[in-house]
């Protein structure tokens, strides 16, 4: 005991509550602060003489004798920088460390890891790395108390090595390393009462050992976003109290067996997307009766949805997207499973009308069944959605625009509607029965050669930031009331047969505009409930404000000139005005647009001579103003000197020297 310590007890005599920590304790812990470079205010009550008892983050045990023991260091978020002295492995009553959350590096001591009393080791989102020491090898006899270790988010980059001595073990959290090799055969030999198996976010990489089959009270086993390939072990589904079995980004196959799946009675999440499984959906996942989340996305099943998903009344979450499934979805009766949030069907072969069943499960938010061969009419029932706010149907055989709209328009949590590429040929609806929509921030109807005038019933949409119309057959001009679409930072016209000059009214689009206006100060959009994908790249967006701000009236028939407004749009990021019938110069004030991404202003009618100051335009990754009457010297300066002739002439003469330059569109820079 300290001097000051003994002082101190010998003052408040019997004064029961009072203990004090150990000399050994305090040289153990001043140790640990001498490691760090940087200790967060540690030192301020961290003082040599004064009982550690009483020193921030530090926890004694409520002592029956006189002396207590250090039980606790808490220090996570502590802003501490250095490295972790193994002297914290020699405190003998140390039952719980939790230093997450700070930025230590080096190795992580084997005193620690092999300490005789920890039972709750937390040291998740630092930056230690590189080896994990080892716990002492079984012939030792040792056994250690440790029953909870995070590691995870940090920089551990060897194999994960033989835990065999911690017997106790309950959970591991190894994460979010660069852990490689093979996942270790024989957790659950050595280590029975293992629940929590999180692996996700390494690489590690060979098969899943069908050893964890034997893991009896494992809970959670999650591998996600490693190299594992081969099957998914028989053995596996031995380890039947599994609530979450989650592989998903691997390189696993085969396929799901239904002899497997039934076995596996507690199963809540399932989650084997992206992957290369095959196969149907067994018939027994009706067994699972506790499943809410299934994720199959991204594999090469196929077949049809077997009626008996019904059963898995808890379901919250079905993703099934990105597959071969076939068939008609009115096998499956979803008003069995009202819980139901989320249900994604892209990409795959349904057929058949959208099943009436669908719109009981009221707490649906997001329905996204596009990509498939749906045909018919969308139901009046889609209006019980009260909750919907993500509606895809794009790509399907759908019919009758009208009544699509006049039943979505009291679908009043809708934020995002995609719907593009139905309707083939018909009419846009032009009437102003058509309100509603209040909160829809996304609306996509392209792609349905849809026929009549932008329609006035868009300008009450007052929310909307996002409007694709592109590949319809709409003309007339752009009305003037777009610019009274305030939050509007996202227009595609494009591949219409719109007429008219480039109204003054797009150049007043607030979003588009320089000044961090009210509106683009209070613009804090929301994460959409599905990522969506733009068709030209694979990308997903996860929230609207990660798509660029763009104005595309390509391909359209707008006359007149490039009003020199448009210089004042510098939010702009794409500008594509090219296969109209434009002329006169390029505005010198385009040169000012210089956060501009894409530039393409080919195919039009323009004269004059090519703008030098275009070389300000220090972003562009396209650009293109050939098939044009320009002239001049092409400028070759910075940024412009990264693109070919191409990007700026295709005359006769051009196409004789250089025959790409007619054939080529749009060059990359
Ligand atoms: C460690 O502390 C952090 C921050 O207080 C907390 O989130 C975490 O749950 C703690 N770890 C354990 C194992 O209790
Ligand atoms: C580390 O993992 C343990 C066990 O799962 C958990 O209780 C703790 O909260 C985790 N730590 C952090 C910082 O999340
Ligand atoms: C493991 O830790 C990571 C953070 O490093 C966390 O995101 C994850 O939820 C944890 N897993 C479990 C099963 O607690
Ligand atoms: C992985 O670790 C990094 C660095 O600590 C952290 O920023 C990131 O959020 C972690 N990712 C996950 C999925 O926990
Ligand atoms: C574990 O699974 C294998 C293969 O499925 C089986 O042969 C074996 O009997 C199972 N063992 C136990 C203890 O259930
Ligand atoms: C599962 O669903 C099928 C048809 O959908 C039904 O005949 C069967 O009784 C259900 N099984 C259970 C266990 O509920
Ligand atoms: C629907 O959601 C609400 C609010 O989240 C919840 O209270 C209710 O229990 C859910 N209904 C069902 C059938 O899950
Ligand atoms: C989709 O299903 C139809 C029959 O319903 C079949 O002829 C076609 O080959 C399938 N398409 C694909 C891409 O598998
Ligand atoms: C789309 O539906 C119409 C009528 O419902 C039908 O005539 C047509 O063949 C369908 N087209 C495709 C590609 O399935
Ligand atoms: C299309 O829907 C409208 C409005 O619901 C309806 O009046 C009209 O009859 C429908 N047209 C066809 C061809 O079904
Ligand atoms: C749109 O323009 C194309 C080509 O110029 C033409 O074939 C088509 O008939 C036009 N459509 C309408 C609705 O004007
Ligand atoms: C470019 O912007 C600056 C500052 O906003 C302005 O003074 C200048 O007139 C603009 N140039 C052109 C050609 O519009």
């Amino acid at each position: 005991m300290s001097i000051l310590c003994l002082v101190l007890v010998l003052m408040l005599s019997s004064a029961s509550s009072t203990s004090c920590c150990t000399e050994h304790e305090s040289n153990c812990l001043l140790q640990f602060l001498e490691g760090l470079s940087q200790d967060g205010g540690l030192s301020m009550s961290w003082r040599l003489g004064t009982d550690c008892c009483s020193w921030e983050g530090i926890t004694c045990s409520s002592t029956v004798s006189k002396v207590a023991m250090v039980t606790d260091v808490l220090l996570a978020s502590k802003k501490l920088k250095g490295s972790i002295s193994p002297a914290l492995g020699r405190l003998p009553g140390l039952l719980r460390l939790n230093l997450s959350h700070n930025s230590l590096s080096g190795g992580l001591p084997s005193e620690i890891m092999s300490s005789g009393s920890i039972i709750i080791l937390d040291v998740s989102f630092n930056s230690l790395g590189r080896i994990l020491p080892p716990s002492p090898p079984l012939t030792t006899g040792l056994k250690l108390p440790l029953q909870v270790l995070n590691i995870s988010s940090n920089k551990f980059s060897t194999e994960l090595p033989s835990l065999d001595a911690m017997v106790h073990l309950v959970t591991l959290n190894a994460s979010n390393n660069s852990f490689n090799g093979q996942i270790p055969t024989d957790f659950c030999t050595n280590s029975p009462s293992l629940a929590v198996l999180e692996l996700s976010y390494n690489q590690f990489s060979g098969r899943i050992p069908p050893g964890l089959g034997n893991c009896s009270r494992l809970r959670v086993l999650n591998a996600g976003h490693n190299s594992l390939r081969g099957i998914l072990p028989d053995e596996l589904f031995n380890a039947t109290s599994l609530e979450c079995l989650s592989f998903p980004n691997n390189n696993l196959q085969g396929t799901l067996e239904g002899e497997n799946v039934i076995k596996l009675g507690k199963l809540a999440t399932l989650d084997l997307r992206e992957n290369n499984f095959s196969g149907n959906i067994p018939e027994s996942i009706g067994q699972l009766n506790r499943l809410e989340k299934l994720h199959l996305n991204n594999n090469k099943m196929y077949g049809s949805i077997p009626s008996t998903l019904s059963n898995c009344t808890s379901l919250i979450t079905i993703n099934l997207g990105s597959n071969n499934f076939s068939g008609e979805l009115v096998n499956v009766n979803f008003s069995n499973l009202p819980t139901l949030k989320t249900l994604d069907l892209r990409l795959n072969n349904f057929t058949g009308e959208i099943p009436e069943s669908i719109y009981t499960c009221s707490n649906l938010t997001a329905l996204r069944l596009s990509t498939n061969k749906f045909h018919g009419q969308l139901s009046k029932g889609l209006s019980n959605l009260k909750s919907l706010s993500f509606l895809s149907l794009t790509n399907n055989n759908l019919t009758n625009i009208t009544n699509a709209l006049q039943i979505l328009r009291s679908s009043s949590s809708l934020t995002t509607l995609l719907i593009g590429r139905n309707f083939m040929n018909e009419r846009i609806p032009d009437d102003d029965s058509i309100d509603g929509f209040e909160d829809l921030q996304v609306l996509s109807l392209s792609g349905c050669s849809l026929s009549g005038k932008i329609p006035r019933w868009l300008s009450k949409l007052s929310s909307l930031e996002m409007l694709k119309l592109k590949r319809n057959q709409l003309t007339g001009p752009i009305p003037d009331w777009i610019s009274s679409l305030n939050f509007l930072f996202y227009l595609d016209v494009s591949n219409n047969n719109l007429t008219g000059e480039i109204p003054t009214a797009l150049v007043q689009m607030p979003m588009l505009r320089p000044e961090k206006s009210a509106v683009q100060v209070q613009w804090h959009p929301r994460a959409f409930q599905l990522p969506i994908y733009r068709l030209t790249s694979l990308r997903q967006y996860r929230k609207a404000n990660a798509l660029p701000t763009m104005l595309n009236l390509g391909n359209n028939k707008f006359t007149g000139l490039i009003p020199p407004e448009i210089g004042q749009l510098k939010g702009l990021l794409e500008l594509n005005l090219s296969a109209n019938k434009l002329y006169g110069d390029i505005p010198q004030s385009i040169c000012n647009l210089t956060n501009l991404l894409t530039l393409d202003l080919s195919s039009n009618k323009l004269t004059g001579t090519i703008p030098a100051a275009l070389k300000n335009l220090n972003f562009l990754t396209r650009f293109n103003i050939s098939y044009n009457d320009l002239e001049g010297p092409i400028p070759t300066e910075g940024q412009l000197s990264t693109f070919t002739d191409s990007s700026f002439i295709a005359d006769a003469a051009a196409c004789m020297l250089l025959p790409s330059v007619c054939l080529g569109l749009m060059v990359m820079g």
